[in-house]
Order: C-alpha cells, then sequence, then structure tokens
C-alpha cells in the first residue's frame, strides 16, 4: 500500500556518499528531508541538488537533513558530485543515497511505472521528529522543484506543531497566520495576544504568534 501522510516513514539502511547509514538514527530527534531524482549526470538533477546544496545553510538552522536517493551507485554518485560542484558553485554536503536495488523507492513508491520502468520521479517527502511524514510531492522528471517553497512548508509545518494556527495560501515566514478551526474566537483572543482579526466566523487572522 502506498504511503499516506501521517504514516510513519519507513526505516532502511542504505549505502550512501558519507557512508552506510540507518534513516532513523540519521534523523535523530531533528526533521528530514528525502528526495528522489531519475538519474545522476542529468541537467535538471544537476541543478536541483546544486539548489538543495546552496541553500543547507537554511535547512540547517530549521534543524532539517536533507538526503536525495537514485538508484545509480555511490561510485557513479561520488563522481558527480565533482561535477554539481563545479557547475552550480557549491560544495554538496548532505548524504546521496545508492539504492540500487530500487528498495529504498519501492518502500516510497519513487517509481512510477508508466513514467518510467526503471528511474525514480522526482518524489519529495518531508518528516518530522516523530518520524511521521508530514508532506509528499511528485514531480514529473522534465521540472525541477522549487526548494524555496520546501523552506517554505517546513517553516509552516514548524510553526503550526506549536500553535493553534495554520498558514494561509503563499504564506511567508513573519506573515499573519489563520487562527484553527478548533480554537473559538473567545479563546483566540486569549491565547493569540497579538490580536485577531474577524473576517468571518471561520477566517480569523492573527500575527504570526513566533515572532
Ligand atoms: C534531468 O535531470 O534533466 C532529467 C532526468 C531524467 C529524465 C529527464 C530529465
Amino acid at each position: 500500500m502506498s504511503l499516506r501522510l501521517g504514516d510513519i516513514a519507513p526505516n532502511f539502511k542504505a549505502k550512501t556518499t558519507i557512508g552506510e547509514i540507518d534513516f532513523h538514527e540519521y534523523l535523530g530527534n531533528g526533521w528530514g528531508i528525502l528526495f528522489s531524482h531519475p538519474a545522476d549526470y542529468t541537467p535538471v538533477c544537476t541543478t536541483e541538488l546544486g539548489r538543495t546544496a546552496s541553500l543547507q545553510a537554511e535547512f540547517e538552522k530549521r534543524n532539517v537533513k536533507v538526503l536525495a536517493l537514485s538508484v545509480d551507485s555511490v561510485e557513479s554518485h561520488k563522481n558527480w558530485i565533482s561535477d554539481i560542484n563545479e557547475t552550480q558553485h557549491v560544495s554538496v554536503g548532505f548524504p546521496i543515497i545508492a539504492d540500487e536495488d530500487k528498495s529504498i523507492a519501492h518502500a516510497y513508491d519513487m517509481i512510477h511505472p508508466n513514467a518510467s520502468e526503471t528511474f525514480t520521479v522526482r518524489s519529495l517527502f518531508i518528516i518530522g521528529p516523530d518520524k511521521k511524514i508530514k508532506l509528499m510531492i511528485t514531480y514529473p522528471a522534465s521540472t525541477g522543484r522549487n526548494f524555496v517553497e520546501v523552506l517554505r512548508v517546513i517553516d509552516s509545518l514548524q510553526l503550526t506543531s506549536g500553535y493553534s494556527v495554520a498558514t494561509p495560501a503563499d504564506w511567508k515566514e513573519g506573515e499573519d497566520v489563520i487562527v484553527g478551526l478548533n480554537v473559538t474566537t473567545d479563546d483566540a483572543v486569549k491565547k493569540f495576544p497579538k490580536g485577531v482579526k474577524v473576517v468571518k466566523p471561520y477566517l480569523r487572522y492573527t500575527p504570526q504568534p513566533n515572532k
């Protein structure tokens, strides 16, 4: 059965560019991003891994460990990293998993046979400190992902895990958030001393509470 939000992210042991890892142990108590790409030495993937490396400090600030994955070998990944570093002006520091037997790809449903029988699609999972899946996205091989959007989702997930709020469309860190549906307006006024703006009984805004 395929994975759904709220499921425990399947654990695995894997060969990676930084050595063998146990996925859950590697994540520790922090957040994780596991993302697959179709193949090494391909143009869009080169830009995606480069972009991820350039945002490494942003991921670290949010206590997020990033792991990439494809069905290529560790040797291939390591050689390709030189190209990524050279062309994208970065230093890839996160592990790239070599899933040569496709066991992780199958566990995470990263192979979509009607897109490609052999390659992983561009799947991305955000995993919380409880090891549960918080977000899943799947892009086709022809479209590189937006890793600033991934950071934006992490900001929303980390905020909403600590406060009874949700984030509106296109929300960015620092902007007003939505009072959770489970909070009455009377309680909201007490909980959110910066103020509550009631647009409709079900649509209430408050300044971001942790700012
Ligand atoms: C790419 O990364 O550019 C790519 C990879 C596989 C298929 C198509 C494009």
